[in-house]
């Protein structure tokens, strides 16, 4: 038993990630909140270059020093991308946040922008340089291969898109708590029915919080036994009636069906 707690121990240890230096502030908070300043030191955000300025457009994910995960409906190939991370507020300059250019991306071969229900809904970005980690830039872990959270299951998506459909995007990284909905509810008829994949994981649907237009790509968080985060999903699509339909939840790409694909 002993020799068990110490082993898993230092494999987190040794893996260094889903542990931020400040840990978020988790609440029971419904319609999303502002993020503790660097509590979700994996967060970043794609920009894309037009006409001389930046511009955020997604979000995204640290999963190893030189790799960030999105969302591949996110990647329109005659843009130029640089990703930031470390940040909180995306309008201003802040000590420890840093720009880093883009210099390849991998997007999933089966992902067809036309048939989004299909899935495939991931990408890999490739850092020009590899960043320093540091207590405000620091690696997610992923989920084991095939995890399957149960329904109920609380997670965190983040980013900074937009608070409320049509509202204003916010400077201050935000926060907001959602339920898994396991697959056999979420592709129920009244649900999504079978928009929704094997490949997806989806969550909220309360029809209160939700992720919303410029959280794409970002990272679903969820807490972990052992004490640490794992990123179960990306934020793939929800509903056009609005960002928050009861019965709509959420839809993120299921990262523990992609570990073999990230591996490669
Ligand atoms: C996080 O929690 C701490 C302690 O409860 C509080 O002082 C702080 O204001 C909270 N920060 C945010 C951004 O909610
Ligand atoms: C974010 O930064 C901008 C630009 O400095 C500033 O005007 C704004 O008040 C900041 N937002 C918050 C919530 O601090
Ligand atoms: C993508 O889906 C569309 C619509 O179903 C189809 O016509 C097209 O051939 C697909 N593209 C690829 C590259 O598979």
């Amino acid at each position: 038993m002993i020799r068990t707690l110490l082993l898993t121990a230092l494999v987190a240890g040794a893996l260094g990630c889903g542990d931020p230096a400040y840990p978020p502030n988790v609440s029971r908070v419904v319609g999303g909140e502002d993020a503790r300043p660097n509590s979700w030191p994996w967060q970043a955000s794609l920009q894309y270059s037009s006409s001389g300025q930046w511009r955020h457009t997604c979000g995204g994910f640290l999963i190893a020093n030189n790799w960030v995960l999105t969302a591949a409906h996110c990647i329109s190939s005659s843009r130029t991308y640089r990703v930031v991370l470390g940040r909180q507020n995306l309008s201003t300059e802040e000590t420890g946040s840093l720009a880093v250019k883009v210099s390849t991306i991998v997007v999933h071969k089966e992902w067809n922008s036309s048939q989004l229900s299909k899935g495939n809904d991931i990408a890999m970005l490739k850092l020009a340089n590899p960043v320093s980690l540091t207590n405000k830039i620091q690696l997610a872990c992923l989920p084991p291969a095939g995890t399957i959270l149960p329904n109920n299951y609380p997670c965190y998506v983040t980013g900074w898109g937009r608070l409320k459909t049509n509202g204003a995007a916010p400077d201050i990284l935000q926060q907001g708590r959602l339920l898994v909905v396991d697959y056999a509810t979420c592709s129920s008829s009244g649900w999504w029915g079978s928009t929704v994949k094997t490949n997806m994981i989806c969550a909220g649907g309360d029809g209160v919080i939700s992720s919303c237009n410029g959280d794409s790509g970002g990272p679903l968080n969820c807490h972990v036994a052992g004490g640490h985060w794992e990123v179960h999903g990306i934020v793939s699509f929800g509903s056009s009636l609005g960002c928050n339909y009861y019965h709509k939840p959420s839809v993120f790409t299921r990262v523990s069906n992609y570990i073999d694909w990230i591996n490669s």
